[in-house]
């Protein structure tokens, strides 16, 4: 299997890769058929990705997407980064063999899932307030 060097980039040094205790919302997925599994965690400031890290549990390709995917949404407001697909982390990687294609899936859900928790604890968040004033 030939990755490109950007996947081996990402792979040997992960970028982002850490626990974030005081995270506004995690997300997590995880790909049933490898048993692959990912957490994503986001700290969010004026509606735009402030922070974001990960814990991966996977192969080398599911390291270099999640670690691909961490670079892409930081900075990005939440709806920017909620269009992240699976081909933008591809494309960023420079491609990825045919049977690791899948590994993209993992980080693109994990952020996507992480987002919307946030959004529906802010939701609620916001009726509680708006409720009381
Ligand atoms: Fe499980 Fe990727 S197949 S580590
Ligand atoms: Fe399943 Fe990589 S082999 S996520």
């Amino acid at each position: 299997m030939i990755y490109s060097e950007k996947v081996i980039e990402h792979f040997m040094c992960p970028q982002n890769a850490h626990s974030m205790p005081d995270a506004d919302a995690e997300g997590n997925f995880g790909d049933p058929s490898c048993g692959d599994y990912l957490t994503v965690y986001i700290k969010v400031k004026d509606n735009h990705i402030d922070n974001i890290s990960y814990l991966v549990f996977g192969c080398s390709a599911s390291i270099a997407t999640s670690s691909m995917t961490s670079v892409m949404a930081k900075g990005k407001g939440l709806d920017e980064a909620l269009k992240i697909t699976e081909e933008d982390i591809i494309e960023a990687l420079d491609g990825l063999p045919e049977s690791k294609v899948h590994c993209s899936n993992l980080g693109v859900s994990a952020l996507r899932n992480a987002i919307n928790n946030y959004l529906v604890v802010k939701r609620m968040e916001d009726s509680y307030e708006n409720s009381n004033s």
